[in-house]
């Protein structure tokens, strides 16, 4: 049987593209187009947890406040408002749904389930199953979503492009299937969760993370892309240059966990009064600087002094991951490096998820919503995909007309006489654009070292125009091609900041503004 049309379109099975289904489809019928192996994305590897005010002894405008603060100006108050109130509603969605957080052990706790704490929070607020919090909360989505008689997945389908209609509408998206042969799914309502940009970058803390496509996608429609050039590098990522890459959660500061460097002195508390738990941009620039002056690449988390029990209860996955990598975190400081790790920028969006492209919004780490200005706070991510899936689902509960507008038709990727050895040439120009992202637009940055990013990356889209790949690479020739577009929309936009704020730190521009103003672009900047 054909599979049916979809009345609303996710794409992307992370908490985002889950929690959207789930949410919607008692009242619209969903097709959720989501990759086949569950590790693919981001929303599985996160470890340590979701923010939110959920002890009696925490308020919402203290939660509002850090994350101003961690945001360095640049967040969207009313965003931060409206995550923050309605973070605690979220939550008990996902312990209704069935999420096994980590219960308090201390019977006399004023909040049964554990809460620990994490960099710029004030407060214990930070609510985790043990050290594996994304897994918990995907996999029970996941089980939901297969039961749900109204959600059809497909993950036979990669997404390359968004349709349009005559009246600038989005209508949907085309696909290729496994063996490149081209479908068209129509749909009332597309919704992209297709995740962030960290893919750009060669080291990242999740093994196969988005490199932007989604936000390209958007953008070939005319959406609006907003503050692209913060790019956030979690602090602690295993250090193992050879090695899958592997998250230390910055639960580990939280619970006590010291950061060393060579010389195996505790340099965070040099840099700020909050030691290690400052917001990442500080650490993660602090971390860097400790490892171009030193001879090591890399600098120490430490947690030895920590109880041995309390360890073993929190970060049961850490310790697993590590002592299989010959680190036993017990008796041994823990090699660590910063890391890409979330994008802090992607669609522009409001308060439910829509992007200024009627019909089309986005949620999760592809929107930008204002809630994370300059420097995401920690598991402020995992509640931006909860409530704004919840509020977009509220928006689009409703079902909508069919619009009676012609579809524009399709420019899909023709089969062509090109060879399937191309495939040897995307992975060269793919790692060469993760080389100079990571070299030119990283942690520290400076106007001549964007240039030199900005003029590689366009020959290199120019490079991977030549190809005109056979059958088996048609789909990554896509994504890569949309990958470079957003490396180079993301250099425009840290080339026009002429500040350094938040995650955003320009050598040439070493002061803040005094006015902060968000970063908004278009395809029409990419001559
Ligand atoms: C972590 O566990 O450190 C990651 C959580 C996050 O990025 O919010």
């Amino acid at each position: 049987m054909t599979p049916p049309q979809p009345d609303v379109l996710i794409i992307g099975g992370g908490v985002a593209g889950l929690t959207l289904a789930l949410e919607i489809a008692d009242s619209r019928p969903v097709t959720l187009v989501r990759p086949a192996q569950d590790d693919q994305g981001a929303s599985r590897w996160a470890q340590g947890g979701i923010a939110a005010v959920l002890s009696p002894d925490d308020d919402l405008d203290a939660h509002i406040n850090d994350t101003l603060i961690a945001g360095d100006g640049l967040c969207d108050p009313q965003a931060v408002r409206f995550t923050v109130e309605n973070g605690p509603a979220a939550i008990q969605w996902l312990i209704d749904t069935g999420v096994a957080f980590t219960p308090d052990p201390d019977p006399k706790a004023r909040y049964p389930y554990h809460l620990t704490r994490e960099g710029g929070h004030g407060a214990r607020r930070i609510i985790h199953a043990d050290d594996a919090t994304g897994r918990a909360v995907v996999d029970t989505l996941l089980h939901k979503v297969a039961q749900h008689p109204q959600i059809t997945q497909r993950s036979d389908l990669a997404v390359i492009g968004l349709l349009r209609d005559v009246a600038g509408q989005c209508r949907g998206a085309y696909c290729l299937d496994d063996a490149a042969q081209p479908h068209t799914l129509v749909a009332d309502d597309t919704v992209l969760a297709t995740g962030g940009a960290s893919g750009l970058y060669l080291h990242t803390t999740t093994p196969a993370p988005a490199s932007g496509e989604g936000m390209l996608m958007a953008a070939e429609l005319g959406a609006t892309l907003m503050n692209l050039e913060f790019q956030q590098f979690h602090p602690t990522c295993l250090y193992d240059p050879e090695g899958q890459a592997f998250l230390i959660s910055e639960a580990v500061r939280g619970e006590g966990g010291r950061l060393l460097n060579e010389h195996g002195h505790r340099f965070m508390l040099d840099i700020d009064p909050r030691g290690e738990l400052a917001p990442r941009d500080i650490v993660a620039r602090a971390i860097d600087a400790e490892i171009q002056h030193g001879t090591q690449g890399h600098v120490w988390l430490d947690i030895r002094h920590l109880d041995e029990t309390a360890i073993r209860h929190h970060f049961p996955t850490i310790l697993a991951h590590c002592a299989s990598r010959g680190i036993d975190i017990i008796q041994q400081p823990i090699p660590v490096v910063p890391a890409a790790h979330y994008s802090c920028g992607g669609i522009a969006t409001d308060l439910q998820g829509a992007s200024n492209v009627p019909r089309l919004y986005a949620i999760g780490e592809a929107a930008c919503t204002g809630l994370h200005g300059a420097n995401r706070m920690a598991s402020n991510s995992l509640l931006e995909c909860l409530v704004f899936a919840r509020s977009c689902a509220q928006a689009l509960r409703a079902p909508r007309s069919r619009p009676n507008v012609a579809l524009v038709p399709l420019a899909l990727p023709q089969a062509t006489n090109g060879n399937d050895d191309d495939g040897e040439e995307i992975a060269r120009i793919r790692r060469h654009m993760r080389q100079t992202m990571s070299q030119y637009v990283a942690i520290v940055r400076n106007d001549q070292g964007l240039d030199t990013a900005a003029a590689q990356l366009k020959a290199l889209q120019q490079r991977l125009g030549e190809i005109a790949s056979g059958t088996e690479n048609r789909v990554a020739l896509q994504q890569l091609g949309q990958a470079l577009q957003l490396a180079r929309l993301t250099v425009a936009c840290a080339r026009k900041r002429h500040e350094s704020r938040g995650l955003h730190y320009n050598l040439d521009w070493p002061d803040i503004a005094e006015r902060a103003a968000a970063s908004l672009i278009t395809l029409d900047a990419l001559d």
